[in-house]
């Protein structure tokens, strides 16, 4: 590692070799090997969007009247945005840098406004356990108190549980469409009648789905409505670094009406350096993330969007279909669009999800039920799905070939594993720790059989540190 700038700048070929050559041991996202984290709209729009990002690179999206074509951009992209949510009404939003920002700031308007006009001190906000942690991280942040409600059995939102838990200092009650752990929309009409009858907000998580649920309804796809068109969704906030293709750092957060939007504002008139305002958390503001955007929304095209659409929807369903002939996994839910969640009823999940990633797949890991999570998105429709699929099955024949061998080693892990547990946490930790710096094959599923039996805040430090080891 260069711990210091070098003295004399280094030339463009050196750095670019060295990033190259650094990229080498990164995964093969650009075949399709990420289910999640990357969005890609393939090199026919990509090269084009960052040269819309680079030529504002340097433009600054803070001030408002400081860049007529940055403000104009913003504008024109929380419009285009906005009209895929509500046809008949003019909504207030946005641009933020993404999904966790965008829900800081729903969370922090529905604070602030229910403070102003319902003089709320001890707010609430009512969840479901399947909720983005982006959710606990604003409220963390806010000091707002989260109400959890455990999903059902079935894996829906407890409907009944979120009306039983309303009382005086409920602020914001909130749905997702989709949810990220199982890709199942929840009610939001009822959470939009639920929300009227009791003078509550709503604000709708449509961060991954948004987009993409908007173009399968012009697919003629049976989507329920979950926007503006019911009447008691206060805020929607929907990324475009996820199926509208843009880099990085992009999400909009849309309101029903601007006294909304105003209450996510920071504004010190008084401040010495000059008045001061900022509509979003970030002061500085990238305007090249801001042309980006509006150069991908306008250059793809809503046709662009529903090619991809389609395409995304093809490479689903070839893995959709596989898990569902499947007599050894299961599809988790009823998934609506291109997350899909699955398990295993004959196979200790994990450890398929441990060879898949050994295999080179970047997947998810769910837990409660234990599973693995795929987002599936257009990268996946020019022969990955049909890969994964493959190795997917030869994983499974390899599990039902070495059943015993593998009941003997899960057997010999568990046996480590409870001898380790007896050892205690900073014993675990240690061992933990020691394991995530070396180069040998992981078996992530022994963390989270371990993390099993800690308490919260062993957990809660456990994970900290690892971070933390990165850095
Ligand atoms: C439903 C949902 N909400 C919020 C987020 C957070 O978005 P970001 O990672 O852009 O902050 C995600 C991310 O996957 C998500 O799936």
């Amino acid at each position: 590692m260069n711990n210091k700038i070098p003295k004399t700048g280094l030339s463009q070929e050196e750095l670019f070799n060295e990033m190259d050559n650094s990229m080498l041991s990164d995964i093969d996202w650009k075949s399709g090997k990420t289910f999640g984290a990357v969005y890609y709209p393939g090199e026919k729009y990509s090269k084009a969007i960052s040269n819309a990002y680079t030529k504002f690179m340097h433009e600054n999206a803070f001030d408002p009247q400081l860049f007529s074509s940055i403000l104009t951009m913003e504008n024109e992209v929380v419009q285009q945005t906005a009209s895929l949510f509500c046809s008949r009404k003019k909504v207030f939003g946005n641009i933020t840098s993404g999904g966790t920002e965008s829900i800081f700031l729903s969370v922090l308007s529905a604070r602030n406004w229910s403070l102003k006009h319902k003089n709320i001190k001890k707010p609430e906000i009512i969840l479901s356990s399947s909720a983005h942690p982006a959710f606990l991280k604003a409220m963390n942040f806010l000091n707002v108190k989260p109400i959890i409600i455990p999903t059902k059995k079935d894996f829906h939102l407890d409907f009944g549980a979120f009306e039983k838990s309303i009382n005086n200092n409920t602020i914001l009650i909130i749905g997702s469409a989709p949810a990220y752990p199982t890709g199942m929309m929840d009610p939001i009409d009822k959470l939009s009648k639920l929300a009227l009858e009791n003078n509550l907000l709503l604000h709708v998580d449509a961060c991954i789905g948004g987009f993409l649920l908007s173009h399968l309804k012009k697919c003629n796809y049976e989507i329920p409505v979950f926007d503006f068109g019911l009447d008691g969704v206060s805020s929607l906030s929907v990324d475009l670094h996820k199926y509208a293709y843009a880099p990085k750092g992009s999400s909009v957060l849309l309101y029903r009406n601007d006294e909304l939007r105003k209450q996510q504002f920071s504004v010190y008139p008084n401040w010495e350096g000059g008045i001061y305002g900022s509509t979003s958390f970030l002061g500085t503001k990238p305007g090249g993330i801001v042309a980006a955007t509006w150069f991908a929304l306008n250059h793809i095209g809503e046709d662009g969007y529903l090619e991809l659409t389609q395409k995304t929807m093809s490479a689903t369903k070839i893995i959709y279909d596989f898990i569902k002939k499947s007599e050894e996994l299961n599809i988790i839910g009823n998934p609506i669009m291109s997350l899909l969640a699955f398990t295993s009823k004959i196979y200790n999940i994990y450890h398929i999800a441990d060879e898949l990633s050994h295999l080179g797949w970047y997947i998810g890991r769910l837990q409660n039920p234990r599973g693995i999570h795929l987002v599936v998105s257009q990268i996946h429709a020019d022969g990955a799905a049909e890969k994964f699929i493959v190795d997917l099955q030869s994983v499974l024949i390899s599990m039902k070939r070495f059943k015993i061998k593998n009941q003997i080693s899960n057997a010999a892990d568990s046996v480590a594993i409870s001898a380790l547990k007896k050892t205690g946490y900073n014993r675990i930790k240690k061992t933990i720790l020691d394991k995530s710096n070396s180069n040998k094959k992981s078996k992530k599923r022994l963390i989270y059989d371990l993390k099993s039996d800690l308490k919260f805040e062993e957990s809660d430090d456990l994970f900290r540190s690892i971070l933390s080891r990165y850095y």
